[in-house]
């Protein structure tokens, strides 16, 4: 259930520097829920694109909580150490890894992700199906390949937590396959032709 790789769609990922860091960027506080997070590749891949993106100080501002059932209880561990062996990285494309990524002395192998993007990230164990969120003023929800396990029942719940979640006007993002139930469509407007991201609207609920 856990199948997931650096990178994974980075063309929707890509899209949040143009939809997204327009409306939250400038924020104090710019935060971000990976929800679903597996073992922080998905977070990760966020973290570097938005660091390609920021300024160093501005970077700073931006936390990204990582969210995950974690039936292994590894992911917070992985997560904080940010090493990994050297064939799950080999989708990271050659100049990104090699500004970010260094070889860990601690685990012959592996490869450890720069400090400066580790900071931003925390990890908490959680269950979506809690329908309650980790904390409340988000910036921008990502969360793609975990609602297609849940029933027509719960992904409505989880919609709903996640835009009562969600600052006014901020983004969700799910994958490409995913369709907004209709009983949602009144409380997001789609803003990409080609990408599962959503807008707020305001007051809907
Ligand atoms: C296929 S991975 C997706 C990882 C990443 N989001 C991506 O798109 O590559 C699905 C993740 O959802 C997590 N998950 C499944 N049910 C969950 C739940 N009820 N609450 C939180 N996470 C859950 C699994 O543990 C797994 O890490």
């Amino acid at each position: 259930m856990a199948f997931t790789y650096f990178f994974r769609d980075y063309q929707t990922l890509e899209m949040i520097r143009e939809y997204v860091l327009p409306v939250i960027g400038s924020r104090r506080y710019i935060n971000i829920w990976s929800a679903g997070c597996a073992m922080g590749q998905e977070p990760y891949t966020i973290a570097i694109m938005l660091r390609e993106n920021m300024g160093p100080m501005i970077f700073r501002n931006v936390k990204i909580y990582c969210t995950d059932i974690d039936i292994s209880n590894l992911f917070a561990k992985i997560i904080e150490e940010g090493s990994y062996a050297k064939q799950e990285l080999d989708r990271i494309p050659p100049d990104i890894f090699s500004k970010y990524f260094s070889s860990d002395e601690q685990k012959p192998g592996n490869w450890k992700i720069a400090e400066e993007i580790r900071r931003r990230l925390v990890f908490e164990k959680h269950d979506l199906l809690t329908f309650q969120p980790v904390r409340q003023n988000m910036g921008l929800i990502v969360c793609k390949n975990v609602l297609l396990h849940f029933s027509d029942e719960e992904r409505l719940k989880v919609y709903r937590m996640f835009y009562d979640t969600l600052d006014d006007g901020c983004f969700l993002i799910t994958e490409q396959t995913q369709k907004l139930p209709a009983e949602m469509e009144c409380c997001f407007e789609t803003v990409a032709a080609n990408a599962q991201i959503f807008k707020k609207i305001p007051g809907q609920q």
